[in-house]
């Protein structure tokens, strides 16, 4: 099975976890993107949907599927959404395709956060993926001299500007040990908007596709 049957495989079996009427939260990226084109063939079962990226609420009403703001719909039931890395324990590095502050926002006003993915995304440590850290233009050169300081390459994502018209640094060489500690203590940084990594509030389950079908973690 190649990577992308995996990661199909991977957002077809989070249908299951839909209920009738629900308004749910929808993620942004390629595995997202098979989420969606299911979703859209059950799209009559829900009363719509949250998007964490303007990419991603362009593809739902291309389906048909209403977008609904989140402060409109208050918390949701379900999160649906894919991740750059992940752990046995569900932590995450999100933020490959530059939206992990609406997808944060979105994860934790989710009562469940089921990530999808193929079964390459699945690490013992998280931190060979560059982590990726939205921050305000102004804070640039500050952030990254911290990033050094904790040990990391930090790298401009070139030509990159976000949703919410703020800069990523792509931080390269940090090995993640301790997930919720690294994730606090950027965050408080001044400047950074969001940390791409999700351990405060981590994945509720992982689907995975894989060579021999699905995983559940
Ligand atoms: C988007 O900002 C990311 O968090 C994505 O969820 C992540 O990059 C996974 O993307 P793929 O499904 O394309 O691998």
């Amino acid at each position: 099975m190649n990577a992308d049957d995996k990661k199909r495989l991977a957002a077809e079996a989070a249908l299951d976890y839909i209920q009738n009427d629900d308004v749910i939260g929808v993620g942004t990226g390629s595995t997202a993107n098979y989420f969606i084109d299911a979703l859209a063939k059950v799209r009559g079962k829900i009363d719509g949907a949250v998007a964490s990226s303007e990419a991603s609420a362009e593809r739902l009403r291309s389906h048909n599927i209403p977008v609904l703001d989140l402060n409109a719909t208050g918390d949701l039931p379900l999160y649906v959404d894919g991740a750059d890395e992940a752990t046995e324990l569900r932590a995450l590095i999100k933020g490959g395709g530059g939206a992990l502050t609406r997808e944060k926002i979105v994860a934790n006003a989710s009562k469940k956060f089921i990530c999808i993915a193929d079964d390459s995304k699945l690490v013992n440590r998280l931190g060979s993926f560059p982590l990726p850290i939205e921050v305000v233009p102004m804070a640039r050169s500050a952030v990254a001299r911290r990033m050094v300081q904790l040990g990391g390459a930090p790298e401009l994502r070139q030509g990159f500007t976000t949703d919410n018209g703020n800069i990523i640094i792509d931080v390269h060489n940090l090995s993640i040990t301790q997930p919720i500690e690294m994730e606090t203590q950027i965050a408080t940084l001044a400047g950074v908007v969001t940390v791409g990594i999700f351990a405060i509030r981590p994945a509720d389950v992982l689907l995975l596709g894989s060579d021999s079908g699905l995983k559940v973690i």
